[in-house]
């Protein structure tokens, strides 16, 4: 935190979390790395915020560390393949002392936790002929209790293991646990902490998917992620899908990692979110404040023309907000000229911290859809920096000034601008992007 309004920005967040409950499921080596006691001093600042917090843990890694010491095979280290009976004893050594590091962390951090054994399982059984044998599947989670613990201001702890009615122990996927414990508690987050930064496409790390593209790049770019990542994209699908708004991903080993994750305006790793969460909304009277501001740095670098309080007021409903977590972050307008049918599309600014994330692209194809919705034959733009943009992100074409209504043409003139015009037909259907857009 840098200055006074980066705080302000962090404190808007805090009443949309507070008594809301954030799942923090950590990957087995995150819980060794050095940066573990500060993701604890995270957590305690998040409880302290009146944030309910449950911290799920993996094994993975000590399993595996611990079969080789010992110089023996294991079936599977994760919890998704055959669990034979060694590799469930080792998972069961393992986590519990994972569990304990926890517990002593965070009586560190001055918390109360709870390690529990609110996780309902069954055998995984028989798959596609293979005997899972104490590898287990989530069968319900004690929702109740872990509500218990919450209200009485009590991090629980959960394993990635699973208990059935009988007493028998089973080795559980921590992902799948997350997963099925941030649903069960209608968590607002669900944010796992991995040893990479993210989830990486051919290397490159994406950082905001929705849950349609998440589930378009498990579909077609599944081998081109680590194997590792396939599992919390998956499961931040299907936790999405069922109603979590935010699954996070992220690296533990990144200092203040969590905290920039859910309160700096960025993120630092890879956002999984719920459509309607990021959403377009039509501005109301009290939001001219808040585009006048949005637009301000682009006024400023000529970008886009100087409008006053009164002449966005004056149009407001033809402003619309692009929102994260109920802050908008990006204005766009759409000026009819019902007598000419064309329409302008006007004031597409996005906030520095969100650029290049695909809203700009958003805000342009809404007002193209609206534009569309509402039978204009034309929507036109002028701009002086980003014509490119538009041409290659929107599929406009260059215009002249000849083709903008006459009023319109009348204030290009008058402003001495110069401003480049384009225009992009609409006839045909849907909205069209350029290639590549
Ligand atoms: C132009 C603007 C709206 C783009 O918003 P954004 O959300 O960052 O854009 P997107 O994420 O949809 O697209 C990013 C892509 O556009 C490119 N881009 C951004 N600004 C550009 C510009 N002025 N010219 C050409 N390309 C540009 C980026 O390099 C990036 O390319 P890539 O996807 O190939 O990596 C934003 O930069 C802005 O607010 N600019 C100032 C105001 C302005 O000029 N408004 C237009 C006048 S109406």
């Amino acid at each position: 935190m840098h200055n006074l309004s980066d705080l302000r920005e962090i404190l808007r967040y805090v009443p949309n979390y507070r008594e809301k409950v954030f799942v923090v499921a950590a990957d087995g080596e995150v819980v060794e790395c050095e940066q573990f006691q500060n993701l604890l001093l995270d957590i305690a600042l998040l409880r302290s915020l009146n944030i309910h917090v449950v911290l799920v843990h993996g094994a993975g890694h000590q399993i595996r560390r611990q079969a080789a010491e010992e110089g023996q095979a294991i079936s599977n280290s994760d919890g998704a393949g055959v669990t034979d009976a060694y590799t469930l004893r080792l998972a069961l050594n393992v986590s519990n002392r994972i569990t304990h590091e926890i517990l002593e962390g965070l009586a560190g951090a001055d918390l109360r936790a709870a390690c529990t054994n609110a996780v309902v399982a069954h055998p995984a059984g028989i798959l596609r002929g293979v005997d899972m044998q104490f590898t287990g599947k989530v069968e319900r989670i004690d929702s109740a209790y872990l509500r218990t613990l919450l209200d009485n201001g009590i991090v629980p702890v959960i394993q990635p293991l699973g208990f059935d009615g009988e007493g028998h122990t089973f080795r559980l996927n921590s992902d799948a646990v997350a997963m099925n414990v941030a649903l069960a508690l209608h968590a607002i987050k669900l944010v796992y902490i991995t040893g990479r930064d993210g989830v990486e496409r051919s290397g490159k790390l994406l950082r905001q998917l929705s849950v349609g593209e998440a589930e378009e790049c498990l579909k077609k770019d599944r081998e081109k992620l680590a194997p590792e990542m396939v599992s919390k994209l998956e499961h931040a699908f299907k936790a999405c899908e069922g109603g979590v708004e935010r699954v996070h991903i992220i690296n533990g080993r990144t200092e203040e990692g969590l905290l920039a994750e859910v309160f700096s305006p960025s993120g630092i790793g890879t956002l999984v979110y719920v459509n309607e969460y990021q959403a377009v909304r039509q501005a109301r009277k009290r939001d001219a404040r808040t585009i006048q501001k949005l637009i301000e740095p682009s006024v400023k670098n000529d970008e886009l023309l100087k409008r006053s309080r009164a002449a966005i007021e004056k149009q407001i409903a033809d402003y619309y907000l692009f929102e994260i977590d109920g802050n908008p972050v990006g204005c766009v307008a759409l000026h009819p000229y019902a007598e000419e049918g064309k329409a302008e599309l006007a004031c597409l600014s996005v906030s520095d911290a969100y650029e290049n994330r695909g809203i700009g692209r958003k805000l342009m194809n809404f007002i193209e859809k609206v534009a569309r919705e509402r039978g204009y034959k034309d929507l036109f733009l002028l701009s002086t920096q980003a014509y490119n943009y538009f041409q290659q992100k929107g599929g406009f074409q260059e215009a002249t000034p000849a083709d903008l209504p006459p009023a319109r043409r009348l204030q290009w003139e008058q402003s001495k601008r110069n401003s480049r015009v384009l225009l992009k037909p609409l006839q045909g259907a849907g909205v069209t992007q350029a290639p590549g857009a």
